[in-house]
């Protein structure tokens, strides 16, 4: 589908009338707002969808079937997916392909085609696709919030989730580059106040951001041997010292022979923002969704919200956080 001047919008970004009839009806009934891109956000089980990535999560609901082995890497849009997804495929992965050899996936593939979400990808456009014939362990990837995934994939305890997530006001900074590259430059950009007030509102696509985290904190609380909560900045402050629980978490602890070949520094050097951000294919290629890679790597930083909220801007979010995670012991 074509927007009209510039590149394609990504498909779960298209208008309502080129989703599928029978899903319709589901939809009407539902909560609207207009939504940050091109199309209106629907409020499903307490958070908002675009259409397409509405349907994809049903589908997923009723069809997705987890296995013991499977390891889920779920996240709040814009935490920093794109890297983590390439952390932990490199280090599932390690044996096969070692993270410093030449022909390591991740130099021609953006991890977003390694690591498929299943409602942006696998599950999309009204597909099943066969997933029983993937090797194990099957590694995917999901913004679908807790209480909203599979069924499966909650309930079978040995099924692993890496849950990721960022400072709100990062990742709404992050949210508004994001999204107002993705319009067209009929529709112009965005505000920030706009997109800002918002995202305040939890109206972002599977908002409220400060729900999403919550949920998987308090289940990581309760389960910390099936959910491993992580934060995009204590990732970026001691990527070894997490990427060494990270594979403990996932069963695949390092040995010390390979710590004397430095395996996890190879890992982290290959999936390091300077490296995936210069490779051609993330330089030039696009994702079978319609985005282009580029638009995943921007600054990855800690505190380039300084840089755009205003003081008050940086209140309201500190307060609403404060507010919902009071009671908690979540401090970003
Ligand atoms: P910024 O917009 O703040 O730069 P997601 O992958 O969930 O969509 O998140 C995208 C954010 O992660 C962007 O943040 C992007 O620059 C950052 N990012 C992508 N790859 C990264 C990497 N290898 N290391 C650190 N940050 C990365």
């Amino acid at each position: 589908m074509s927007n009209g001047t510039t590149s394609p919008l990504p498909k779960y970004l298209v208008q309502e009338d080129e989703i599928f009839k029978e899903f319709k009806s589901l939809i009407s009934n539902l909560p609207k707002e207009k939504g940050m891109v091109a199309t209106h956000l629907h409020q499903y089980q307490g958070f908002w969808y675009p259409p397409r990535l509405l349907q994809a999560t049903i589908l997923c609901q009723n069809h997705f079937q987890a296995r013991d082995s499977d390891v889920f890497l779920v996240s709040t849009p814009k935490s920093g997916t794109t890297w983590l997804k390439a952390v932990i495929y490199s280090l599932i992965n390690r044996k096969k392909y070692p993270p410093n050899s030449e022909n390591h996936p991740l130099v021609s593939t953006n991890p977003h085609d390694l690591v498929p979400f299943i409602e942006v990808k696998l599950y999309a456009d009204n597909q099943i696709p066969d997933i029983e014939s993937l090797p194990c362990p099957r590694l995917f990837s999901t913004h679908i919030p807790y209480f909203s995934l599979p069924e499966s994939v909650r309930d079978i305890h040995s099924c692993k989730i890496v849950y990721l997530c960022r400072n709100p006001k990062d990742v709404f900074v992050s949210l508004w580059h994001f999204t107002n590259r993705l319009r067209s430059k009929e529709m112009g950009t965005n505000s920030l106040e706009h997109v800002f007030s918002q995202f305040c509102n939890g109206v972002s696509i599977l908002g409220p951001f400060w729900d999403h985290v919550l949920h998987h904190w308090n289940q990581s609380k309760e389960n910390p041997g099936k959910i491993f909560f992580l934060k995009f900045e204590d990732l970026k402050r001691d990527p070894l010292c997490h990427l060494r629980r990270l594979a403990e978490f996932l069963g695949c602890p390092f040995s010390a022979e390979e710590d004397g070949f430095w395996m996890a520094e190879e890992i982290l050097k290959i999936c390091s923002f300077k490296n995936l951000s210069g490779l051609e294919i993330n330089q030039n290629g696009k994702l079978s969704s319609g985005e282009e890679n580029k638009a995943f790597f921007r600054r990855g930083e800690v505190g380039d919200w300084k840089n755009y909220l205003t003081d008050e801007m940086a209140e309201k979010l500190d307060e609403i956080s404060e507010t919902k995670f009071g009671g908690s012991d979540l401090v970003f």
